[in-house]
Formats: C-alpha cells, sequence, structure tokens
C-alpha cells in the first residue's frame, strides 16, 4: 500500500462496472454507494424497506447527479427474499464487479429469530450475506475481476464461533451474539478467498472493518445499559468518526488496484477507531482456519447455499 494516506480521489474509474451494497439505505453502506456512483460504477442499493430505500437513492442523485443508481428490495434476514432477488439478479444476464457485503444489526437487546428460525445477527450479519454471495456466484465469476467486500467489526475481537450455541438458543447475549456474527464475516471472507485461490479463480474477497462511525447502527444499537455501551458514549466525541470516513475501508477494498484477497482492511489510528484504510490484523480467532472451513460447512447446511464453481 502506498505510504501516503488513500483517499476517495484515488478510486479509479467504476465506468462499466455493476455493484451491489447491501444495506445501503444509510450509514456506511449509503456512502460507499455514493462514491461507487460517483465514480462511474451503476450502483444497486439493496435495502430491505422500501420507503428509506427511495429516499437514500433520492438523496444520492441529488448528491451525485447524473449517477447510475438504482433501488433493489433485499432482505438479508430472509433466505427467500435472498433467492427471488438473485433469481431476478441473474436474469438480467449481467455480470457483478462488486460484491458489498454491508447490511447489519447490532447488539439487539433481546433475542430475536430471522424468518427462518436464525438469531437475528448472526441470521443477517453472517448468513443472509453467505447465501446471497454463494446465489450470485456465477454472475460475480462472469466479471473480469470481481471482488467481494465484506464489512466486519472491532467487536470480532471478543467473538466466539459456538457451535453448540450458534443461534445462541442456550445463552444470548447482545453483544456477544454480535461480536460472533462480525467474527463470522471475517472467517467467511478469509474462507472465501481461499477457496477463490484453490479454484485459480479471479475472484477476490476481502474483509474490513470501518473503525467507529456514527452511523444509525451506534445510536440505536448497543443499548444504553450495559457498561460497553456507556463508555463508548463517553469516548464517542474522541474516537468516533463519520460515516463518510468510515466507508474508506470498504471502498479501499472495493476498488484499489493495491488491494489482496484475503487482506482485512481498517483505519490506521489508535486502536483503529479512525483514519485512514490500511492492511491490519484480526485478532487469532478471525485467523483460525480450521473454524472457518466448519463455519463454511454448517452455514452451508443452515442456508441450503452451496458454491459449486470454489468446491
Ligand atoms: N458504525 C460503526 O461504528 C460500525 C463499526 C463496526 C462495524 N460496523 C458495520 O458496518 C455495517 C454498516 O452499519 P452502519 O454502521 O452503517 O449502520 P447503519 O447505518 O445502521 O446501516 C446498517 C444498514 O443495514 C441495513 N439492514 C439491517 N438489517 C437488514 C436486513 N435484514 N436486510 C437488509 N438490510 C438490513 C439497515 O437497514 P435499515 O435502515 O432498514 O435498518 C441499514 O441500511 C454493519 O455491518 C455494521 O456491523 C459498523
Amino acid at each position: 500500500m502506498a505510504a501516503t494516506k488513500w483517499t476517495v480521489q484515488q478510486i479509479p474509474s467504476q465506468t462499466g462496472k455493476t455493484a451491489l451494497v447491501t444495506g445501503a439505505n444509510s450509514g456506511i453502506g449509503y456512502q460507499a454507494a455514493l462514491e461507487l456512483a460517483r465514480h462511474g460504477a451503476h450502483v444497486l442499493l439493496a435495502c430491505r424497506n422500501a420507503a428509506k430505500g427511495l429516499a437514500a437513492l433520492e438523496r444520492l442523485k441529488r448528491e451525485a447527479p447524473g449517477a447510475a443508481a438504482e433501488l433493489v428490495e433485499v432482505d438479508m434476514a430472509s433466505l427467500a427474499s435472498i433467492r427471488s432477488f438473485a433469481t431476478a439478479f441473474a436474469g438480467r444476464g449481467i455480470p457483478l464487479d462488486l460484491l458489498i457485503n454491508n447490511a447489519g444489526v447490532m447488539a439487539l437487546p433481546k433475542r430475536e429469530v430471522t424468518v427462518d428460525g436464525f438469531e437475528r445477527q448472526f441470521g443477517t450479519n453472517h448468513l443472509g450475506h453467505f447465501a446471497l454471495t454463494g446465489l450470485l456466484l456465477p454472475q460475480l465469476l462472469a466479471a473480469p475481476e470481481p471482488r467481494v467486500v465484506t464489512v466486519a467489526s472491532l467487536a470480532h475481537r471478543n467473538g466466539k464461533i459456538d457451535f453448540d450455541n450458534l443461534q445462541s438458543e442456550r445463552d444470548y447475549k447482545p453483544l456477544g451474539a454480535y461480536g460472533a456474527s462480525k467474527l463470522a464475516n471475517i472467517l467467511f471472507a478469509k474462507e472465501l478467498d481461499r477457496r477463490a485461490r484453490a479454484a485459480h479463480s479471479k475472484l477476490i474477497s476481502l474483509a474490513v472493518h470501518p473503525g467507529i462511525s456514527m452511523t444509525n447502527i451506534m445510536v440505536n444499537g448497543p443499548g444504553t445499559k450495559n457498561l460497553q455501551a456507556i463508555v463508548l458514549r463517553i469516548l464517542a466525541p474522541i474516537i468516533i468518526q463519520p460515516d463518510d470516513a468510515g466507508a474508506l475501508p470498504t471502498l479501499y477494498a472495493a476498488t484499489s488496484p493495491d488491494a489482496k484477497g484475503g487482506e482485512y482492511i481498517g483505519p490506521d489510528g489508535f486502536q483503529e477507531f479512525k483514519g485512514s484504510p490500511v492492511v491490519v490484523q484480526p485478532r487469532a480467532n478471525g485467523l483460525d482456519e480450521a473454524v472457518g472451513k466448519r463455519l463454511w460447512t454448517v452455514s452451508e447446511e443452515l442456508t441450503g447455499v452451496v458454491y459449486p464453481a470454489l468446491g
């Protein structure tokens, strides 16, 4: 990576590329979609709520006049919705150059389940994106240089993949389930890249984290009662960066010619809270290949989605 700080000015032209961003109606997803569109990509804003999605699309068209962007409805907490979208996208007969797995929910105070019966954070943040990526794989592999970017979090550090309690049925801790889902994002991104390399595929997969960014998830997410949330709120003015800065690791991973498959990108500042995108390292739990492989198999079983082209 170059010694100078990476900025959006360094994004190469994305003209001719199609990019899909999940959870693009707010926060990091919106900012990533905006910059990709500004640089010429045709961007699909994948949102679960049509009204919010439309408002985001209108905002994007105001902020990037002439941009090629459209709204697609996908609920990442529903395998049926993901399948239906993937089938419709395949019907267009166009390649998908960039897939940004960004949508997420954080620290829901009480255990909730998706329509498929998955714990909502694990189901949305990890299993939904595992399914979406697998179902879109033919369209990704039809692109000349496909990339998949999966948005993880510093919260992976306290995450643990407990295969005996994957759905938090035995014990639910709001931030524990979030940390596990974000650890799953890293393990997935790295295993996807290993599989792509083994298959001599041109697809690359990277994980990123945005540091700590002021978005809806931060305002609504951690609740108000637990100690971690209280500390976070006190430190907020010092450590939190705006959402456009939080989108930089995503944008670097999605567009930089220097970005390499398997990398984990995050901010370069103190404790990776904020700053410019650089290669960072997850904790040891994010580098455990055995857990990554087992999680992949379990995710195939739970979602019914397999990746035949990547073994
Ligand atoms: N902000 C941070 O400091 C921080 C730190 C580490 C990691 N992250 C990660 O960054 C990503 C983006 O979050 P953010 O900070 O930008 O917060 P955000 O503004 O709340 O964005 C989250 C997005 O995900 C969408 N979403 C949630 N559930 C969905 C579902 N079932 N189907 C489709 N979309 C869904 C939300 O849509 P609705 O508006 O409909 O809810 C929203 O567009 C998340 O993966 C989060 O874990 C954020």
